[in-house]
């Protein structure tokens, strides 16, 4: 074990460098965890940050020895006394305290509600706890997470403090990737993954313990899981559950359990100092910019953590900041600007984690992410812009969009905790006191008030759960919510009239994607063009990012998309001709590159494909090609778009063919150009206008062809007339 000592690891002479790349599933925090022990246990070592160095690679972290041969001794050994060091750390978490009592409450009762702070412990070790009690002797321990990053880092972690390999022991699974084995005993996964696990196993019954974690989240899954389990735990007297939020929320999970008991793990907390703006703030980005230099400027040592909405305001303050200290010039010290949100490549949210050098500064502009998912060490002062980013369906026109809002009274709590956790903090909110008691909510909105919940209720239905009225929600969604997402589903043949499901509606659940995109693959088989439709599908489902468009090169890139497209016959049409010529160059990275085109996304939606074949052979759906036939494949695509339909006008505008409203051609749209009398559209987003993304063309009789139970032949026939008329909607019983 003593195979090197701290003499032995660097040398400024000879360098033999040990590549530390992960495997490339291996994200961010795990990474940095990874970075950070090996950093500790090798004090000594020369430790070099991928982006100092020359090959700039996301992953290159480097510990420098010496010899050749100890490389090898680091690896093996390194495996040996990382276990030790991380059972040590185990050992630091402020859950560890409460070990006993957490296994004896599991043991005394069936539901408990935990409480504690982010980075507790709550996460990794309770799993663990039970797995170490004999708990997965007879089941596994499965524990759900609202967001796929968190249940792979998790994971991993796990695995590495248990030194087993990940996706043996400990597995996780996510949507369309499953990193289990038989051997799996503690299983991570997203809340949407056991609900559709559900479908093959009702009951759960290969779980001794289910672990509904962050379930202060409140996502649409987590909600009806919660719903679900109140249930299932009457009917397995030996499952165990575990409810675990980071917030003070738990009284009403305890409420809901019939008042199950709450376990709560003190973190350490220092005292946080709230300051409050005198006036409201008429915009919320200059103040946070006027206050991060004034904190720099007056306050004593430590990081400043800001609270923003989104990836373009963040990037916004960033340049800012950067004009403005440098201007300042050495009248003030070196403020370290790092940005960090959601889609951030992972070498830069890596950043972060850097501790600051001595007599700078460092300042993190981060989205909601950082209120509970990110820790990140050394944060003194926080920033509260009082807003955040939120998904809000409109049940009107269908559209769902993502709005600037103002937070939770519990959001505000969270974010200013942030500067507590390493010694006393100070938390500057850009908001007056009184909105603070007056205007914010208590808590936010939870995900089943303002999303689209037809892709639950279709999973609802195949779990025989059809009496949605009388569903015992946790807070219950808005019966036009609720409507809304039964006429979806009516529209698109999976609900009979009366709301049975119909078999098209079984078939449908079998695909873990929105019902539109699952009733298309459905229909293909119909238009006998399932292969093309699963490639469409697939690529739909990777979101916006096959096509390249670097700012320098927009005219090149433009060129090669355009020639994806054959006349006109739309984007659904082109992004199967980009696939296509991807695998007749044998899915090539270069040819990716050549043809500005995402190479990443490309594999990633080459993954999807396979796993839609397999699932299409398991709904009995043939595998057939009509490559030739446009229309069949629009017809295809129609049969799972059909509300997505827009009319052009006379001044050159759509509007929405059922309740109308009006939109324009995604200017990235090879139909931005070509205006056609009807198209069909993938989405809808709002940014300066509501446009319609992803357009293909389509006659106006395939819709009475196709659906004449949702357009009568007024809506398509009647062309002078300036406004469709509405099809009076099916009503639904429930
Ligand atoms: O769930 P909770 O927020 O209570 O804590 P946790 O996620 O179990 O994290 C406990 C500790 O494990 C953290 O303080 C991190 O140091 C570490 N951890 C990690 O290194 N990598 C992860 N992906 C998750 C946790
Ligand atoms: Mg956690």
């Amino acid at each position: 074990p003593e195979a090197y000592d701290e003499k032995g690891c660097v040398s400024q002479k000879k360098r033999f460098a040990v590549n530390m790349q992960p495997s490339s599933n291996q994200t961010c925090d795990e990474r940095m965890s990874q970075v950070t022990w090996e950093e500790s246990r090798l004090r000594n070592a020369t430790w070099e940050y991928g982006s100092k160095n020359k090959r700039q690679r996301s992953h290159d972290y480097k510990f420098v020895f010496e010899d050749p041969h100890r490389q090898l001794d680091f690896i093996k050994t390194s495996v040996i006394n990382g276990d030790k060091m991380l059972q040590k750390e185990r050992k630091t978490l402020p859950i560890y305290h409460y070990r006993e009592q957490v296994l004896r409450a599991v043991q005394e009762n069936q539901v408990v509600v935990i409480v504690g702070e982010t980075g507790s412990g709550k996460t990794t070790q309770i799993p663990q706890y039970l797995h170490e009690a004999g708990y997965t002797k007879h089941g596994k321990v499965g524990c759900t997470q609202p967001r796929r990053v968190a249940a792979i880092s998790v994971a991993a972690r796990v695995s590495r403090e248990m030194g087993v390999k990940l996706g043996h022991e400990v597995g996780y699974s996510i949507r369309f990737e499953d990193c289990t084995s038989e051997k799996t005993v503690l299983k991570y996964m997203t809340d949407g993954m056991v609900l559709r696990e559900m479908l093959s196993d009702p009951k759960l019954e290969s779980y001794s313990v289910l672990m509904v974690d962050e379930a202060h989240e409140r996502t649409l899954s987590t909600d009806i899981l919660l719903g679900i389990f109140k249930d299932l735990v009457r009917l397995r007297s030996d499952l165990k559950l575990l409810i675990s939020s980071a917030t003070l929320d738990a009284e009403k999970f305890s409420t809901y359990f019939n008042f199950a008991p709450i376990l709560r793990v003190p973190g350490r907390r220092y005292p946080v100092e709230i300051h409050y703006t005198k006036a409201p703030e008429s915009n919320y980005i200059d103040a946070a910019i006027v206050t991060t230099l004034e904190i720099h400027a007056t306050q004593a040592s430590g990081d400043i953590l800001v609270f923003l909405t989104g990836q373009e305001e963040i990037e916004t303050v960033e340049e800012i900041l950067k004009e403005r200290i440098r201007k300042l010039g050495t009248k003030i010290g070196e403020l370290i600007v790092c940005p960090v949100y959601a889609n951030l490549p992972t070498e830069l949210q890596a950043k972060i984690f850097v501790p600051t050098p001595d007599g700078a500064r460092k300042v993190v502009l981060a989205t909601n992410i950082a209120e509970t998912l990110l820790t990140i060490d050394g944060i003194k002062y926080v920033v509260d812009s009082g807003y955040s980013k939120m998904k809000w369906y409109n049940p009107k026109t269908g559209m769902e969009s993502l709005l600037v809002y103002p937070i939770s009274k519990a959001s505000a709590m969270q974010r200013a905790g942030r500067s507590g956790r390493t010694g006393p903090g100070k938390c500057f909110r850009l908001y007056t006191i009184n909105s603070y008691q007056e205007d914010m909510e208590d808590n936010t909105v939870p995900e089943i008030q303002r999303t689209n919940l037809a892709n639950v209720i279709l999973i609802l239905k195949n779990l025989g759960i059809d009496d949605l009225l009388n569903f015992d929600f946790l807070d219950s969604p808005p019966q036009e919510l609720l409507r809304k997402a039964l006429e979806l589903l009516y529209a698109l043949g999976a609900l009979n009239q009366v709301g049975e499901l119909t078999k098209v509606g079984r078939q449908m659940a079998e695909f873990p994607l929105d019902p539109m995109l699952s009733k298309m693959i459905v229909a293909s088989d119909k238009f006998k063009c399932s292969n093309e439709i699963i490639t469409i599908a697939a690529l739909l489902s990777v979101g916006n990012s096959v096509f390249y468009r670097p700012k320098n090169k927009k005219f090149l890139a433009d060129n090669a998309r355009m020639n994806f497209y054959q006349g006109d016959s739309g984007d659904h049409i082109a992004l199967l001709n980009v696939y296509n010529s991807w695998k007749e160059n044998d899915y090539s990275k270069q040819w990716c590159y050549d043809n500005f085109i995402q190479f990443r996304s490309m594999k990633h939606a080459r993954d999807i494909r396979d796993q839609l074949t397999c699932l299409v052979e398991r709904v009995g759906i043939e595998l057939t090609s009509s490559l030739c036939n446009l229309e069949a494949m629009k017809k295809a695509i129609i049969s799972g778009f059909l509300l997505h339909t827009a009319r052009l006008q006379k001044n050159g505008s759509y509007w929405t063919v059922k309740h109308p409203q009006k939109v324009h051609v995604h200017p990235s749209s090879g139909l931005a150009q070509v205006p056609k009398r009807w198209v069909i559209y993938h989405e809808l987003v709002l940014t300066t206008k509501e446009y319609m993304r992803q357009v293909t063309e389509l006659k106006p009789e395939w819709l009475f062809e196709i659906a004449p139970h949702y357009y009568m032949l007024k809506d398509v026939e009647d062309l002078r007339k300036k406004m469709p008329r509405v099809a009076g909607r099916p009503w639904l019983k429930t």
